[in-house]
């Protein structure tokens, strides 16, 4: 980290501790061991930013408004995990934030570092669609794991993360449901989707970066129009704006808390969560891959996150593809 932002985060954790109160420009001053002339500087700067800092003579500074934005600087002093999130780089604009991630990942980034970008110019979904990321509105955001585990395991990653993003979604008031594998929706209209990319060899997998769009404070004109009608966001659900970096931090989290429990006890220790926030299972499905189309009713998920559905007398275990939730 270079050495002006580590000043800006510390100031700013100076001034978010001193809440509404001022803290003065002398105790700053001998506390990051800087002139007065320095810190005044690095005020500056975080005005730059956007962040809203009263100064008055006598008393010093205060903090009035933390802009909304998605860096370590808004991100940092929110944080109550132990390793997601360590490492933030944030972009304002990028290709794909997991393809960013890929690619720090394959140079050695370590477990937990989340890879975040205002806009994507070529967000990637599952199947060759694409992820809509209007600038400054919602989250596009990427982690990296490096779970000790075979490729097999790696589609259970998908449902876990489901389980935290609606309970982060709880956290703002919208009631969100699981379409297995990767969907959360809000009254049939998708709020969010999970992109799981991996790299592996035969024996164990190397890394795995968990992709996650939210649309957090985006409305219908944000999205193209044939999106129109199939697409909802927090902001839509509860008409009022989410602070996105607390999103993120809830996020992370319940993303932390789900991974640990699905590490120590498997895919077992998560499938009833997962399973409580279903949309899918006791319905009847279209099954759809690329060399087939079928229809059945989705019973259960088994140990490894499969969607099991009863084909006539038979019971499907499907890994892949994608699934249309008909009545029940
Ligand atoms: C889907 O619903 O098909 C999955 C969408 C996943 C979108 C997210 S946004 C952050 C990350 N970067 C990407 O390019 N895709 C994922």
């Amino acid at each position: 980290m270079d050495s002006n932002r580590a000043n800006e985060e510390l100031i700013l954790a100076f001034l978010l501790e001193g809440g509404d109160g001022f803290v003065s420009g002398a105790a700053l001053s001998d506390k990051l061991g800087l002139s007065r002339t320095a810190v005044w500087k690095h005020v500056e700067g975080l005005r730059d930013v956007g962040y809203a800092i009263e100064a008055q003579a006598s008393k010093g500074y205060r903090l009035l408004r933390v802009p909304d934005r998605l860096t370590a600087l808004e991100l940092a002093p929110l944080l109550t995990t132990r390793e997601l999130g360590q490492q933030i780089h944030s972009f304002e604009s990028i290709d794909s934030t997991n393809q960013a991630a890929f690619a720090l990942a394959l140079e050695g980034a370590s477990a937990g570092t989340v890879v975040l970008a205002e806009t994507q110019t070529a967000g990637r979904g599952r199947r060759g669609r694409s992820w809509v990321s209007p600038p400054q509105k919602n989250l596009a955001m990427s982690c990296i794991l490096r779970p000790d585990i075979g490729a097999e395991h790696v589609a259970e990653l998908t449902l876990v993360t489901a389980v935290a993003v609606a309970e982060a979604l709880e956290s703002c008031q919208v009631a969100a449901k699981i379409k297995w594998p990767n969907d959360l929706l809000v009254g049939g209209k998708k709020i969010c989707g999970i992109l799981t990319e991996l790299s592996a060899d035969t024996e164990r997998v190397h890394f795995v970066v968990i992709g996650i769009g939210v649309n957090l404070n985006s409305t219908l004109d944000d999205f193209p129009d044939e999106l129109g009608g199939r697409v909802t966001s927090v902001l839509l659900e509860r008409k009022e704006t989410v602070p996105r970096a607390l999103f993120v931090a809830a996020l992370l989290a319940q993303l932390e808390l789900w991974t640990d429990k699905w590490a120590d006890e498997g895919f077992a220790g998560v499938a009833p969560a997962w399973r409580a926030r279903s949309m899918t299972l006791g319905k009847t499905v279209t099954v759809m891959s690329e060399r087939s189309e079928w229809t059945g009713i989705a019973q259960d998920i088994d140990a490894t996150g499969a969607l099991l559905v009863r084909r006539g007398d038979t019971v499907e275990r499907v890994v892949s593809g994608d699934v249309e939730v008909l009545a029940r």
